[in-house]
């Protein structure tokens, strides 16, 4: 009976979630996209804020990502990626509340990137706590080690791992 209870709950909550998405205010958006427990959610609400997934791909628990003020698209991921626990993703990086390192020119020059778009091909695979900086491109097939920051642009097909990411095998046949 409770069990039963419980399953109607989580079915009428999904339905309601799902007929919401297009008139949710945005910080609701936002927490559904990031926190809500169904994967299949996350994916509708988090295409509101600028991540689009194909098929076969789901976000996992802990996924964050610095998405553009007006949710324009900022993150593509392609068809059949594995995306581990914790990953996260910058496309957008800048000391927010600092204006003093904000008028800084190493700063302004090198370290702010704003709308930058980080492109994941299909069939990547994403360790656990992996960390993506602005700009980058994971070509089809990369492997990125657990606990990894990837600051360059990938091969196909290989294995990166390590803080700052380096290839360490190329997997193809
Ligand atoms: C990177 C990974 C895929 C292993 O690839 P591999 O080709 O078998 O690499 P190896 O184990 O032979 O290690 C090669 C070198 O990379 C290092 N290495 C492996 N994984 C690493 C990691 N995550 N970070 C840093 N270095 C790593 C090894 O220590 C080794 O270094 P050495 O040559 O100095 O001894 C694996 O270690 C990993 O991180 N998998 C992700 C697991 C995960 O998060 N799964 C998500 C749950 S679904």
């Amino acid at each position: 009976m409770l069990k039963t209870f419980w399953q109607l709950l989580d079915k009428l909550i999904y339905k309601v979630l799902l007929a919401s998405v297009d008139i949710m205010p945005p910080r609701l958006i936002k927490m559904v996209a990031f926190f809500y427990t169904d994967a299949r959610i996350r994916k509708i609400y988090l295409k509101k804020l600028g991540i689009i997934m194909d098929e076969g791909t789901y976000t996992n628990i802990g996924f964050s990502v610095t998405v553009n003020d007006d949710f324009s698209p900022c993150v593509y991921i392609g068809k059949n990626v594995s995306i581990a626990p914790y990953v996260t993703l910058i496309p957008n990086s800048s000391p927010n509340n600092s204006d003093l390192l904000k008028s800084m020119d190493y700063v302004n020059t090198n370290l702010i990137h704003e709308n930058t778009v980080i492109t994941i091909e299909d069939d990547c695979w994403l360790g656990t706590g992996c960390i993506i900086l602005p700009g980058i491109t994971m070509k089809k097939g990369t492997i990125l080690g657990a606990g990894s920051v990837l600051t360059q642009d990938t091969e196909e097909f290989s294995v990166y791992a390590g803080v700052p990411a380096k290839k360490i095998r190329s997997i193809k046949n």
